[in-house]
């Protein structure tokens, strides 16, 4: 595991986003593709706005680009809570030609989660999926995706995508499992703000309790996983 602390969230940001063109043109060159899956949520939004500006745009044939999304919201794709609406405005508007597979959030949660799965087997065949890049946030909560504390979906062992029932916010999610989370070649984590300080130290530095802290069982199997944090969201943590 790799963690990497920055100075303020415009340096993760910029980091991220060299992380993810790196990875994207390393996995063209590889496999002649590049599959990713987003993360929803505030931190990565400036991610995707700079990945849509030139510079980094036209470093990335995303022709070759196959866009998931790791969890969604039970709305629709216009919602202000859509994950796809929010990476829709930011990046995926200005890169057309990437192949991008979006969750129904405005179907029934269950039908959904199976047509993902579905989507995702066009793509990854039969095959548990192994995405060259897995974006990831986290909640105050120690969440990531919609897999939240205490939840029936940390325990789903063997289907790809499935309905998460969160009583914290009295809805349901769609999300990726760890079985799909683990088994990617690299998992990328953006934490940034004061207010993931205490649940970020916990994640990494407290005892194994991935029920409490559902992130810290993101650990993928044969894959890089890194931590990009801003140094509030870090100020807890105490090893080097
Ligand atoms: C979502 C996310 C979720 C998010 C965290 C962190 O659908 O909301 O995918 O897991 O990454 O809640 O969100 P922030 O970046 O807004 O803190």
């Amino acid at each position: 595991m790799i963690i990497r602390v920055f100075d303020n969230q415009t340096e993760l940001t910029v980091a991220a986003a060299e992380k993810f063109v790196t990875l994207a043109r390393k996995a063209i060159e590889a496999h002649g593709r590049f599959t990713v899956a987003l993360a929803g949520g505030s931190t990565p939004e400036p991610l995707y706005a700079l990945l849509a500006t030139p510079a980094y745009h036209q470093a990335i044939d995303w022709h070759q680009a196959y866009i998931f999304f790791g969890d969604e919201h039970t709305v629709a794709p216009d919602q202000p809570d859509s994950n796809f609406r929010m990476a829709h405005e930011t990046l995926l508007a200005h890169v057309p030609e990437a192949h991008v597979y979006r969750i129904m959030g405005e179907i029934d949660p269950a039908v959904a989660a199976d047509a993902y799965a579905g989507q995702l087997r066009t793509v990854f065949g039969d095959e548990l999926p192994r995405f060259d890049l897995m974006l990831q946030g986290m909640g105050d909560d120690g969440h990531t995706a919609s897999l939240f504390p205490y939840t029936t979906a940390l325990e789903e062992a063997d289907r790809w995508v499935v309905t998460n029932n969160v009583p914290k916010f009295n809805t349901t999610r769609i999300t990726m499992t760890y079985p799909v989370l683990n088994n990617a070649r690299a998992v990328l984590f953006l934490v940034s703000g004061s207010n993931k300080a205490d649940a970020l130290k916990q994640t990494l530095e407290g005892p194994k309790q991935f029920q409490a802290f559902p992130a810290q069982a993101v650990q993928p199997s044969d894959g890089e996983l890194l931590w990009y944090v801003d140094a509030e969201a870090a100020s807890k943590i105490t090893r080097n």
